[in-house]
């Protein structure tokens, strides 16, 4: 409807619930407003309210989702809690009967069974949107990198090698990331993104995976409720999919002496393309051309509002 407000409720106030209070402020013109979060920790609320105060946005605050669902005070909502929590939390939301559409944020949920049945109850819903946020297909560099790919410019891809290496997890609320149980383990709350990369630049499903992995370095010093964490701080995946092309990711979270904390590259049998993060350039070339034929870019999309925010989300999980 022309002149509506958009209602938005965001549901997890932590690091990347604000992240999106923030981005959404950025979007008020186009006729967007949150009016609503829920979280059950204080201080998150509290951080989120000084946030909304100081854009003027009145937020009504609810201790969990079924409160705000309830409350009928939103129209699209932002799932962002932690991984263990968004199967109930995108069942009740899914099931409810005032249609919400919803953003989750990566990953999905932290088992396939979970995930299925979300996608099920989804799909059993055409009258509600559910997106799962893997924003790295949105970042410039990355964005460049798909569009010159799906225009041809590669041939047919063959290769897709990710290189990760940065620095350990964030400490979060309660430190949930600290344990697989909470997160889905290191490779799907952290590598989600890259496997969602794969497969988009090689347009083809995975068929089989080979991997190793271990803790070699991070958070072994570190105890909660008496556990010490059991999240692998490096690996190498290799996944094969069933067009014939493969993918590797070299994991590495005790690399802050990187200059770039990601490193794609997507190798055709015309030619290759490359993008680095946060850099934010783009190289490619054919095998024709050869060295000398390489062009470099720097990648920006100027529709972006709030830029800093955007590049600087991989640096907050
Ligand atoms: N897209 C990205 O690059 C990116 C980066 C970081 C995190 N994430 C994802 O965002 C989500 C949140 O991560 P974060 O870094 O903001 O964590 P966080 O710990 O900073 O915040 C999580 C918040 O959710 C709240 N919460 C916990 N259970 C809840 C429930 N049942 N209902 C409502 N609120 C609840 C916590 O109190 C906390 O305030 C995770 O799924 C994470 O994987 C995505």
């Amino acid at each position: 409807m022309a002149g509506a407000i958009v209602k938005y409720g965001i549901i997890g106030v932590g690091m990347m619930g604000r992240e999106h209070l923030v981005n959404l402020y950025h979007l008020r013109t186009q006729g967007v407003a949150v009016v609503a979060i829920a979280d059950p920790h204080l201080p998150s609320q509290q951080l989120a309210l000084d946030l909304a105060h100081s854009f003027t946005w009145p937020l009504k605050v609810f201790s969990g989702h079924q409160e705000l669902l309830d409350s009928g005070l939103c129209d699209v909502l932002v799932v962002s809690t932690p991984n263990m929590t968004h199967h109930r939390i995108l069942m009740d939301i899914i099931n409810h009967s005032k249609p919400h559409h919803v953003l989750v944020e990566k990953p999905l949920c932290t088992t396939i069974s979970h995930c299925k049945e979300v996608v099920n109850a989804a799909r059993k819903r055409p009258d509600i949107l559910v997106q799962v946020g893997l924003e790295y297909r949105y970042m410039p560099p990355v964005a460049k990198l798909i569009e010159i790919v799906k225009g041809g410019n590669l041939g047919h891809v063959k290769m897709v090698a990710i290189r990760e290496h940065r620095f350990p997890f964030l400490v979060k609320v309660n430190n949930w990331n600290r344990f697989n149980i909470n997160s889905g383990g290191t490779l799907v709350e952290k590598c989600c993104h890259f496997f969602d990369l794969m497969r988009l630049f090689v347009g083809a499903n995975p068929v089989r995976v080979m991997a190793s992995g271990a803790i070699d370095v991070n958070h072994k010093d570190e105890v909660y409720d008496g556990k010490v964490p059991d999240i692998i701080d490096n690996a190498y995946v290799i996944v094969e999919f069933d067009n014939g092309s493969r993918g590797m990711l070299d994991l590495c979270m005790f690399a802050e002496g990187s200059k770039n904390e990601q490193e794609i590259s997507v190798v055709g049998d015309i030619g290759k393309g490359e993008a680095f993060v946060p850099e934010s350039v783009v190289q490619f070339g054919t095998r024709e051309a050869g060295r000398d034929g390489v062009q470099t870019l720097k990648a920006e999309d100027h529709r972006i509002k709030w830029v800093a925010s955007l590049l600087n989300i991989s640096s907050i999980n």
